[in-house]
């Protein structure tokens, strides 16, 4: 089994969705439910964005015993000491340098030439090394670089003293084809591939994120980077939760395993939905309030028989208390004469086939059937009778 880990950035490239911006207790209280949850790497922020940000990285290297706090920091020296200082308590510190390899971005933003940037990669990189064990890097932009420049931008940090090299698909452009050969050729193409920790960063624009590094998986990434709930700028980052899961649910193919914790997620899902103010939408995979709720009576049936027959998750795995059977126009007997002995009914056959039947009339005229609405059903039945 090859070990996957799982690099955190919720707190950096998360707090980057607008209208989120945490405080350093917050950013302490999520910044230890990741390290319950089993993540390796917790990006805590970006110490010369703010004071603000300086505080909560050191405050979250002093917070964390087990997992490794990283800084990010631009190809600058200022940035790289800033994210040092910030991290001279951690017990397990790493830098996370960067800088954009795309022509547009070369050209467009940073307004250099490619020579300019492989000697930034090469003297910033070498800072970063002479200051901190692990050093990160990333080619910003990388899914949109030339591909024979990037290698070059790799390979350049690799001979700087980078020992983890991350591959940013900054804009969420790239396909899981796509993404899979681009890990294939810088697999092809370095020489000791095998000695780099390699890893995926993906942003979710065109919804491809979490298939997108579960391809970099496959092609070599031994790390993945994403956050809680899939927050992050526009359409978000990958979901560290879908791609943790992913791996687990289909171990049979992947061959795969991780240090996460599954019953600490939905806590961790919770704890980061409240803080940040962002809800997670119902149909969202592994923590979505429905999805481990059944609502077809073929389903509830088949659930009700063996929970496999429609379930691949068991919700106690992820921390979830149970599967819901939601009482609807769709349901059918099975599920409906369950919640009634569950409520505490024992009708007859007869006393349930009326039951049912109201039942059925009520739910034509509502979106969903109450549990009051059933004590009401039956309370109307009984007051027929006696009347
Ligand atoms: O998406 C991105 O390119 C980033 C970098 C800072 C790694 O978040
Ligand atoms: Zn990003």
């Amino acid at each position: 089994m090859k070990k996957i880990q799982f690099f955190d950035t919720s707190l950096r490239d998360g707090e980057q969705t607008p209208g989120v911006n945490f405080n350093t207790s917050e950013k302490v209280r999520i910044a230890k439910q990741l390290e319950a949850y089993g993540i390796d790497a917790i990006e805590a922020g970006f110490p010369i964005a703010s004071q603000g940000d300086f505080e909560a990285v050191k405050a979250i290297a002093e917070a964390v015993s087990k997992t490794t706090v990283v800084g990010l920091a631009r190809c600058a020296k200022a940035d790289i000491d800033r994210a040092h200082e910030a991290l001279q308590h951690a017990n397990y510190p790493q830098i996370h340098v960067f800088i954009a390899t795309s022509e547009i971005h070369m050209k467009d933003k940073l307004n250099m030439t490619r020579e300019e940037v492989l000697q930034s990669i090469k003297k910033h990189v070498a800072y970063a090394k002479s200051k901190f064990d692990k050093v990160q890097f990333s080619p910003e932009d990388a899914t949109r670089s030339e591909k024979e420049f990037l290698l070059q931008a790799v390979q350049t940090a690799i001979d700087a003293g980078a020992s983890i090299i991350n591959i940013p698909d900054t804009v969420g452009y790239t396909n899981p084809t796509e993404y899979g050969q681009l890990f294939n050729y810088l697999k092809t193409h370095i020489p000791n591939f095998d000695d780099i920790i390699f890893s995926s960063h993906c942003h979710n624009d065109l919804g491809m994120a979490t298939a997108n590094s579960l391809a970099a998986i496959e092609n070599g990434a031994t790390r993945v980077e994403g956050t809680i709930n899939g927050i992050g700028e526009r359409a978000g980052n990958t979901a560290i939760e879908e791609v943790a899961l992913a791996l687990y649910v289909r171990k049979d193919f992947y061959q795969c395993e991780s240090n996460i914790f599954f019953e600490e997620t939905k806590r961790t899902s919770d704890l980061v939905s409240r803080i940040s103010g962002v809800p997670v939408p119902i149909t969202k995979p592994i923590i979505g309030l429905n999805a481990y709720s059944h609502e077809s009576g073929i389903h509830q049936d088949g659930v009700l028989k063996n929970p496999n027959t429609y379930e691949i998750i068991t919700p106690s795995l992820v921390g979830v208390a149970t599967n819901s059977l939601p009482l609807g126009k769709l349901s059918g007997k099975h599920a409906f004469k369950t919640r009634m002995n569950e409520l505490g009914y024992q009708l007859s056959e007869t006393e349930m086939t009326e039951s049912f039947k109201r039942f059925k009339d009520l739910a034509d005229k509502k979106k969903q059937v109450t549990v009051d609405d059933l004590h009401a059903l039956v309370l109307g039945q009984a007051h027929e009778k006696a009347d």
